[in-house]
């Protein structure tokens, strides 16, 4: 067991703009966007819930109100239901326990290492997780339940390492890998967005973080890195060779559902695998696919 403190708290970085997904995404927010019949933000939160966190902390922008919504009582539809004898099946368990999430706002989007940072007064001097809804990671146990487990073993900083087409490798935040042990592998660099031809590896940060406090004091300081955007992967960068650092590779899919490809391919993966669905789906694409 390490002596690293343990994980509770949960940060969601909700308050970018969703360009890559418009129009559907001009008026609503990227993270409601629906998987089979469960917004991402849904499933991103059952995962941290499953992991044994205990508070879910939003950091929200404009526009983002549906999010606040769907974790809250809906109060006409639920007495309206109920009057009518129909089932609360699907929507119990979403509400969150009184005075949870907790929202944070970042006024302004300018990248994921400043939304992180908004977040810094609730996380205080704990170690925290950061799940980007966007990025459906679907397994058994969860992404992060799993990075959890290894938590408890090496302590320290945990991120998602997982491979990608070497042709890739300048879309994503990229690990330069030491010393490999089963799923762990040793972090000796990580960069964002490494220029084509450059990457040290194809492995890449998928949008699951375990991290220790200090990164904030280091986001205290924000530099402004790829895209024009203050990145968490140049901040959490800082901490290696200061406090153990793993990559963690996941058993199970990634859907890039900030994109149109993999929110397609989310939805057809996640519909063949229901009972209810998956036979209809199947022989509809059995019929497509001639
Ligand atoms: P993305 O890189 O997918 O950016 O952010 P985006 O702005 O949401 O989408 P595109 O690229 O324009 O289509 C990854 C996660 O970080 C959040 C997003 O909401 C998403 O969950 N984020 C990003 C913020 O909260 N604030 C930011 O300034 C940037």
């Amino acid at each position: 067991m390490s002596s690293f403190k343990p994980l509770r708290k949960a940060v969601f970085p909700v308050a970018g703009l969703g360009t890559r997904f418009l129009p559907a995404t001009k008026a609503m927010p990227k993270e409601m966007l629906t998987v089979v019949d469960k917004p991402l933000i849904q499933y991103a939160v059952e995962e941290a819930l499953e992991a044994g966190i205990e508070q879910i902390i939003f950091v929200t922008g404009r526009g983002k109100s549906a999010l606040e919504d769907h974790f809250d009582i809906s109060y006409e539809l639920e007495t309206t239901m109920q009057a009518r004898g129909k089932s609360l099946a699907a929507i119990e368990g979403i509400r969150q326990k009184p005075g949870s999430p907790v929202y944070v706002r970042q006024q302004e989007p300018l990248g994921l290492g400043h939304a992180v940072w908004c977040a810094r007064e609730i996380v205080g001097d704990e170690p925290f997780a950061v799940l980007l809804p966007d990025e459906l990671m679907w397994g058994t146990p969860g992404f992060l339940a799993q990075m959890v487990e290894a938590y408890h073993k090496v302590g320290g900083n945990l991120i998602g390492a997982l491979e990608v087409a070497p042709e890739e490798t300048d879309k994503y935040g990229i690990i330069t890998p030491g010393e490999v042990d089963g799923p762990l592998t040793e972090v000796l660099e990580v960069i964002e967005k490494p220029a084509k031809g450059t990457a040290k590896s194809n492995l890449m940060t998928p949008g699951r973080y375990i991290l220790q406090p200090e990164v904030m004091k280091i986001l205290d300081n924000p530099v402004t890195g790829a895209g024009g955007e203050i990145q968490l992967t140049d901040a959490m960068a800082q901490l290696i060779g200061k406090q153990p650092f793993h990559g963690y590779t996941f058993n199970g899919q990634r859907f890039d559902c900030g994109g149109k490809a993999g929110y397609i391919q989310a939805n057809l993966a996640l519909a063949l695998e229901r009972e209810d669905l998956g036979p209809p789906v199947r022989a509809f694409a059995k019929r497509l696919l001639g």
